[in-house]
């Protein structure tokens, strides 16, 4: 079978994305670029990665680190799972006496967190094991290759056996890292540039003009909405915050104490239930702060926010992770989700009670 192994490489030694971690040997700095890449754009990654680096330069640093802190480095960046899932195969290693990245798939891969795609990534790139990497852009691209006529997530097996007669035994990072570039620079999802295209002699969707029919389309559900109502519960200067349960979406970081308003439920009597159901105190409804919108990847909401005076009960974990009184100067201390944080300006530094 002919292939596109030579000219892809070619293509890629001119062509390449300038990044930070590229080019760089230092396994963990490998893996925790291509953690932070997963699901976001490399120019969002690149201040992140510098940052983290600054705070967190090892294996053994990281394992070392608190949750609050590897979550605030993370802040903004979503799918928290993954740096908690980073922190935890970092703590998970040391807890074994070792402090470099595994180097080989098969005790890498056991690791939290380390999927198909991580340990291919990580494996190729760093140790220069023949592992094909599979992401949506390499999806996208053998799609119009390979004329797959199906969502590509129904031809798994034909795509990853396809790239493993392919992958370069010589340099299989950098042919990993070749068809994820020319997917995000010639094989774009709208108006691929495919005069450009290094491998277009083996593309079957271009042969027959059809690279706009590829890849076929999921049915995208639409995004859910969410009224959401909380409280921003004073004692002194203090206010009380909760942090989420690790499973799930935003898991393990900060916010203030609320939830789904009901059908037939003001947003006052919301804060009051979902703050007594969540860490059994009582509280009273003050002012009104703000409504906010945010749209985060899986769901959007309405938040509305009020200031509460706490009035008894000692607080209990009951729907949180855990709960803590922060004066209000310090709120920038700990991680919150993006929409608390278009509270956080709305909020003086002092109780609005006078209490
Ligand atoms: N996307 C995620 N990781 C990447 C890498 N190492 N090179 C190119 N694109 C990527």
């Amino acid at each position: 079978m002919s292939s596109l192994t030579a000219p892809l490489l070619k293509w890629y030694d001119t062509e390449k994305i300038s990044m930070p971690w590229r080019g760089d040997p230092n396994p963990y700095h490998i893996w925790i670029s291509e953690v932070m890449l997963q699901q976001t754009q490399i120019e969002t990654v690149i201040p992140y990665y510098y940052r983290w680096l600054e705070n967190l330069p090892s294996i053994e640093t990281t394992a070392k680190a608190s949750e609050d802190f590897i979550l605030k480095l993370w802040e903004g960046l979503g799918y928290y799972a993954r740096a908690r899932n980073f922190h935890d195969a970092c703590k998970n290693l040391v807890s074994n006496g070792i402090y470099q990245v595994p180097d080989t798939p098969a005790e890498f891969n056991q690791l939290k967190g380390v999927g198909d795609y991580i340990g291919a990534a990580v494996q190729s790139i760093a140790f220069n094991h023949p592992i094909p990497v599979i992401d949506s852009n390499v999806k996208r691209l053998l799609s119009r290759l390979l004329e797959l006529n199906g969502v590509p997530d129904q031809f798994k097996g034909k795509m990853q056996s396809y790239l493993l007669s392919q992958i370069s035994n010589q340099r299989p990072g950098d042919f990993n890292q070749a068809m994820m570039d020319l997917a995000r620079i010639i094989c774009k999802p709208r108006n691929p540039n495919c005069p450009l295209c290094p491998v277009k002699r083996y593309c079957g969707a271009y042969a027959n003009g059809t690279v706009s029919d590829y890849p076929k389309k999921k049915i995208k559900r639409p995004k859910p909405h969410y009224d959401i109502a909380v409280g921003v519960i004073w004692n002194g200067n203090n206010l009380l915050i909760s942090k989420r349960k690790s499973a799930g979406l935003l898991g393990g970081l900060w916010e203030f104490p609320g939830g789904k308003v009901q059908k037939n439920e003001s947003s006052e009597d919301c804060v009051i239930r979902e703050i007594k159901e969540e860490l059994n105190i009582t509280v009273a409804v003050g002012d009104y702060i703000s409504t906010i919108q945010h749209a985060y990847t899986h769901f959007s909401i309405t938040m509305t926010g009020y200031h509460c005076r706490y009035l008894d009960g000692e607080p209990e974990a009951i729907g949180c992770a855990n709960w803590k009184w922060l004066n209000a100067k310090d709120l920038d201390t700990l991680p919150f989700p993006k929409a608390n944080h278009k509270l956080f300006d709305k909020i003086p530094g002092l109780n609005p009670f006078n209490d």
